[in-house]
C-alpha cells in the first residue's frame, strides 16, 4: 500500500426526509443562496417546491440558475458568476445529477477568480478560494456530490475537461434515495456503468497489494451489478435506489483509491466522445470500457483481471489465466447490454471522421495511464476496435 493522506470532509446526510436539515446547515453559511438545477426535472418531480418552500420558510433569499444541460457549458457557469457577484451569494446550492453539481463547483470556484473561468478548467491551479457548495442529488451516478472533480464543456473549442481542488468539495450533500426513483431507464444504466467505471479506474492498477481497497472495490462493483437492473425494472424500490447511491458516492469519493496508483484513462478517452458528440458519459463508458480491457490485457497485467473475474464475477479459479481474463470482460460488456447500453461507436452515430482529433484531444495533457499507459495512437486503436 502507498502512503496516503486522508480527506473526505462532506458531510452526507443520507435518506428519507433528510431534507429537513437543509435550512439549518445552509444557515451556518449564511442566507443567500444560488439555487443550481437543470432542465426541468425537479420540477416534475416536486422537489423544487419543496427545496423553495424550505428556503422560505427559514427566510433564505434565493436566486436561480436553471436549464444546465448535461455536459455543462462554461456559458452556464459565467451566468451563474455574474448573479453570485452582483448579489453576494453565500452559497451554491446544487439540485440535481453530476452535471448541476458540477456546473455548481466552477460557479463557486469562479466567484473568486478575476479571468474567464474556463481558465480553473484547464489549469487546476488556478481554483483558489470558491464559494460553499452544497448538493441535493437526484441521480446516482458521477460521486460529484462527494468529490472535490468537475467536469465542463466548452462547445467553442469543442473541449470537455476535468477539473478539480479539495475547496470546491460540496460542504455537505443531501442524499434522499427516493428523488432518484423519477430518473429515467437510461439515465438509471448510465449511471450505473458510471459508477462502475469510477472504481475500475482504481480497481486496476499497478499496485500490488492494498487487499483492503480492494476487496471494497469489489464491494461496490457487486452492488452496482445486483442493483443497476432491479432499479431499472423498479424504479421506485428504495433498497435498490439506496443502495446505488451510496454506491456512487464510495466509488470515487477517494476511499477506493487511496494507497494505490490510480488509472483514469478511459474517462479521458470518453470525455472525448461527449465533447465531439455530445452523448452521455455514462453511455460513452459502456462502449469504450470493454475495449479498453482488451487493450489492456497482457501478461503483465493479466493476473488483476484474474483477480476481477474470479471475485466479482465468480469464475472457476481453477481454468486458464487468458480465458478467466477474457471472460471477465465479456460479462463486462454482457452486464453493460443487460442494461440497454450499446457496445458500438456506430451505435451512437459516431463514424471514423474525428476519431484522430479525439485520440490527440485525450492525450493533449500528456500519456494517460500507468496500469496499461496510452498514447495518441493506443487511444486511436481502442476508438477503432469500438467502431
Ligand atoms: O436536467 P434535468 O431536467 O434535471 O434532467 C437530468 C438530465 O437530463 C436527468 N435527471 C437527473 N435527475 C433526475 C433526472 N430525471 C428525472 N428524475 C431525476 N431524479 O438526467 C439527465 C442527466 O443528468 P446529468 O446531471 O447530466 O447526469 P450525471 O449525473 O450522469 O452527470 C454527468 C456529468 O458529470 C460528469 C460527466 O462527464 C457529465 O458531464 N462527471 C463528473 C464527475 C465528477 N464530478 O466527479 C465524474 C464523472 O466521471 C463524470 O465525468
Ligand atoms: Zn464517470
Amino acid at each position: 500500500m502507498l502512503n496516503f493522506n486522508y480527506s473526505i470532509p462532506t458531510k452526507v446526510f443520507f435518506g428519507k426526509n433528510k431534507i429537513e436539515l437543509l435550512a439549518d446547515n445552509i444557515k451556518q453559511y449564511g442566507n443567500k443562496v444560488l439555487l443550481v438545477y437543470g432542465g426541468g426535472s425537479i420540477k416534475k418531480s416536486g422537489l423544487y417546491e419543496e427545496v423553495i418552500e424550505s428556503l422560505n420558510k427559514n427566510k433564505i433569499e434565493s436566486w436561480e440558475l436553471s436549464g444546465v444541460k448535461p455536459n455543462p457549458r462554461i456559458s452556464s457557469v459565467r451566468k451563474g458568476i455574474e448573479i453570485c457577484r452582483e448579489n453576494k451569494i453565500d452559497l451554491v446550492l446544487a439540485v440535481g445529477g453530476g452535471s448541476v453539481i458540477d456546473c455548481s463547483k466552477i460557479i463557486a470556484a469562479g466567484y473568486y477568480y478575476d479571468n474567464d473561468p474556463w481558465d480553473i478548467v484547464v489549469d487546476p491551479r488556478k481554483i483558489g478560494k470558491a464559494l460553499p457548495i452544497a448538493t441535493i442529488l437526484t441521480l446516482a451516478a458521477t460521486g460529484s456530490e462527494m468529490d472535490a472533480g468537475a467536469v465542463i464543456t466548452n462547445p467553442e473549442t469543442s473541449e470537455k475537461l476535468g477539473t478539480g481542488h479539495p475547496n470546491i468539495a460540496p460542504k455537505f450533500s443531501i442524499l434522499d434515495p427516493t428523488y432518484t426513483f423519477t430518473v429515467p431507464k437510461e439515465q438509471t444504466a448510465a449511471g450505473t456503468v458510471d459508477i462502475m467505471s469510477h472504481v475500475f479506474e482504481v480497481y486496476f492498477s499497478n499496485t500490488k497489494e492494498a487487499y483492503l481497497q480492494n476487496r471494497m472495490a469489489e464491494a461496490v462493483l457487486k452492488t452496482c451489478i445486483n442493483y443497476g437492473k432491479r432499479a431499472m425494472d423498479e424504479p421506485n424500490d428504495y433498497e435498490a435506489r439506496a443502495n446505488l447511491m451510496w454506491a456512487g458516492s464510495l466509488a470515487i469519493n477517494g476511499l477506493l483509491g487511496y494507497g494505490k496508483e490510480t488509472e483514469w484513462s478511459a474517462h479521458e478517452i470518453e470525455h472525448e466522445l461527449s465533447a465531439y458528440y455530445d452523448i452521455t458519459h455514462g453511455v460513452g463508458l459502456a462502449i469504450l470500457f470493454p475495449y479498453w480491457m482488451e487493450y489492456a490485457l497482457n501478461d503483465d497485467t493479466v493476473d488483476k483481471f484474474v483477480e476481477y473475474g474470479v471475485n466479482v464475477w465468480d469464475i472457476d479459479s481453477d481454468n486458464d489465466k487468458y480465458e478467466i481474463a477474457k471472460s471477465s470482460i465479456n460479462k463486462t460488456r454482457e452486464y453493460f447490454n443487460s442494461l440497454g447500453m450499446p457496445s458500438r461507436l456506430e451505435e451512437v452515430g459516431i463514424g471514423e471522421e474525428k476519431l484522430e482529433q479525439m485520440a490527440k484531444g485525450a492525450t493533449s495533457r500528456g500519456t494517460l495511464g500507468r496500469f496499461k499507459p496510452l498514447e495518441a495512437e493506443d487511444v486511436l486503436s481502442i476508438y477503432k476496435s469500438a467502431l
